[in-house]
């Protein structure tokens, strides 16, 4: 069959790793979450003291950008995990104070232009499911198969905060709903390829979707596609 690009985009929090993590292992093809590199960058950010809720030095960071080793790596179990410099931290990368700090950090067209880069490199073979907010608009303008996905604020903060409490993690739920809220509206408004919807692009609304009827609507797209010549 033949091998495709498939970039996932939407509003935080509407499950687009977890549909981009089930069709990579049904259709054998490399996962890569760019959500997650943004996060990475962030954590950096606060690690050295580049940004805090008051300060953002965005020249430290832009000079420290390109020396920056972000890769993903499937551990003995087969799950992929995210280092940072060599440093694990998949985990520490969905922590609040990474949430409440990337939309800056993702608005910096010097951090864009790096991690683009970084993303269409992985994509060059073809066999990809990467999600995020510009992948079918910016990073694979042409990948075969572009689904944007959406839900109601209040859906989507009652999931988020049912991971992050499932985790230990003590939230807000009005707090999660803020952050949903406020990371929509930059995502969505940046002036660097801010968050839009491709006009080719498949609308996948899920606030009433179960998630096996989501799985079969999205495969008959895949099929669709992989059939095409
Ligand atoms: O998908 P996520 O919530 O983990 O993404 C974290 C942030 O990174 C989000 O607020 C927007 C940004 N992002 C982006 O600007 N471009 C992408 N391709 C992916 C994420």
């Amino acid at each position: 069959m033949k091998k495709i690009i498939i970039a996932i985009d939407g509003h935080s929090s509407t499950g687009k790793s977890t549909l981009a993590k089930q069709l990579a292992k049904k259709l054998d093809y490399i996962y890569v979450d760019s959500g997650a590199m943004y996060r990475a960058v962030t954590l950096f950010a606060i690690e050295n003291n580049y940004i805090d809720e008051n300060k953002f030095d965005k020249d430290a960071l832009i000079s420290a950008i390109s020396s920056l080793k972000i890769e993903f790596k499937k551990d003995e179990s087969g799950v992929t995990k995210l280092f940072l410099n060599n440093k694990e931290v998949s985990s520490k990368i969905r922590g609040m104070q990474v949430s409440n700090l990337v939309s800056k950090v993702a608005a910096l067209p010097e951090v864009r232009q790096c991690l683009v880069k970084e993303q269409r490199k992985m994509g060059q073979y073809k066999g990809i499911v990467m999600d995020g907010r510009d992948i079918g608009t910016v990073v694979f303008p042409d990948a075969e198969l572009k689904i944007f996905m959406t839900a109601s604020a209040k859906t989507r903060a009652q999931r988020r905060w049912d991971e992050l409490t499932a985790k230990g993690e003590q939230v807000d739920l009005d707090a999660v709903y803020e952050n949903i809220t406020s990371r929509d509206h930059k995502d969505s408004t940046r002036s660097d390829s801010p968050l839009v919807q491709a006009k080719d692009a498949h609308i996948l609304d899920n606030s009433n979707l179960t998630p096996k009827k989501q799985f079969e609507l999205v495969l008959g797209w895949v099929n669709q596609n992989t059939k095409k010549k």
